[in-house]
């Protein structure tokens, strides 16, 4: 059974801390983690935490203490993955148009770069040529993921250099005599279909031979957790037995011996997160009843942005009938958390938790209506300590100048 914090736990730290607040379970990004370990154990698999999930810098610091390495998407998650301590050669920094002078900086700091575009690929090879190795990130043109928005890898999508352009990278790698390293591919988030996996190792396989520098297969991120109730998520030990086996059987017929590299996010984090809010107001609206919590599409914006499912509890009310809300914010705009929802009768003042949190929920907040932020607590060895505080109106006014009337 995975590790959860109880309903009481939730209610003690929220009433300790106030809400809203995210709370995020260090003992259970530990637990993930073990799952992936355990689950590649026959081959060379190294994992790269996404932090752009999450990077509160005491969870970096928890990700550091339990051996995982730390993939990037900015040079300053690079500034805080270092300050959390991680030493560069355990930081990716995957790119995604960026300025070339964002690369350099990257360069300076000494972690390993994946670049995703022609343009750079090519200033790289003009200023650095052999001397320092790289990934190239490349789009597979293979539909995957949850939903359209959390897919990269299509045919239309944005990320990567289209599999179509492999011959422009090879003549770059030629005439600026480039070292690449690692071929990445990052298809999209939630796939629980192993198979999507396989399909990018083939594409990968299939470009080995071009590459004579080439060390490491970065397969990104992408591991499916479970949202809902009952629903499954990726089969890990499947996967690692297929991932075991294809490269097994690569290095038996080619004498080519890659190392494998994932970078979740999710899997790493989603779980281990809550946030609980406080039932402001309750509204009856002809036959809809309205929960309106002191949150919103400024602390989790993942429903309004891509339609995803959180699942909701009423935590101080966990045995009362069961009766259906439409669960809303209070920002203003229409952010609807929950519709036409079962949940144990709500009263006003009751704290509701939301589920699957830590991944994409307090790295993606705003201060959208002029509202705080949710302060944050980590829950280690049972005790909660508060790792990000509430903020005030000084913290929305800080980097505001007021100009000369
Ligand atoms: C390059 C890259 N790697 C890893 C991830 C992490 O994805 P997930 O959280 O679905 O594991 C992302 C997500 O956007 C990504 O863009």
């Amino acid at each position: 059974m995975p590790q959860v914090l109880s309903h009481r736990q939730l209610s003690d730290i929220a009433a300790t801390f106030g809400t809203p607040v995210y709370i995020y379970h260090a003992e259970r990004i530990t637990e993930q983690y073990n799952l992936l370990k355990d689950a590649f154990r026959n081959v060379d698999t190294t994992f790269f935490y996404a932090c752009k999930a999450l990077t509160n810098i005491n969870i970096l610091k928890h990700i550091k203490s339990i051996g995982c390495n730390v993939d990037c998407s900015s040079v300053n998650e690079v500034q805080l993955a270092l300050m959390a301590g991680f030493p560069p050669e355990k930081i990716l920094y995957t790119s995604n148009n960026i300025s070339f002078a964002e690369i350099e900086t990257a360069k300076e700091l000494g972690v390993h770069i994946n670049i995703d575009s022609l343009s750079n690929l090519e200033k790289f090879g003009k200023k650095y040529g052999h001397s320092y190795p790289i990934g190239i990130r490349l789009r597979p043109n293979i539909m995957a993921g949850g939903n359209l928005k959390i897919s990269t890898g299509h045919d239309k999508s944005k990320f990567g250099i289209p599999l179509e352009d492999i011959n422009k990278v090879l003549g770059l790698m030629k005439d600026t005599n480039l070292n690449i390293r690692t071929l990445h591919i990052h298809t999209g988030s939630e796939i629980k279909d192993v198979e999507v996996f396989a399909k990018g190792i083939e594409v990968l396989f299939g470009l080995v031979h071009h590459f004579p520098d080439l060390k490491v297969i970065d397969l990104g991120g992408g591991l499916k957790v479970p949202y809902m109730p009952g629903e499954m998520g990726t089969d890990i030990r499947a996967l690692g037995a297929k991932v075991a086996e294809e490269f097994i059987g690569f290095e038996k017929s080619t004498g080519r011996k890659l190392e494998i590299w994932f970078e979740p996010g999710k899997f790493m984090v989603s779980e281990a997160g809550y946030l609980v809010t406080s039932v402001n107001v309750i509204k009856q609206s002809g036959d809809i009843r309205f929960a309106g919590v002191d949150s919103g599409l400024n602390h989790l914006i993942r429903p309004m942005f891509y339609g995803a499912y959180h699942h909701i509890e009423n935590i101080s009310n966990s045995d009362g009938k069961m009766l259906t809300y439409n669960v809303v914010g209070n920002i203003c705009e229409t952010d609807t958390f929950a519709d036409n929802r079962l949940i144990s009768e709500i009263r006003e003042g009751d704290y509701l938790v939301f589920y699957n949190a830590g991944a994409y929920g307090m790295e993606m907040a705003s201060n959208y209506n002029s509202r705080f932020k949710p302060a944050e607590v980590l829950v280690k060895n049972n005790t909660s300590v508060l790792i990000r505080r509430r903020e005030t109106l000084q913290d929305i006014l800080h980097t505001q100048i007021l100009a000369a009337d």
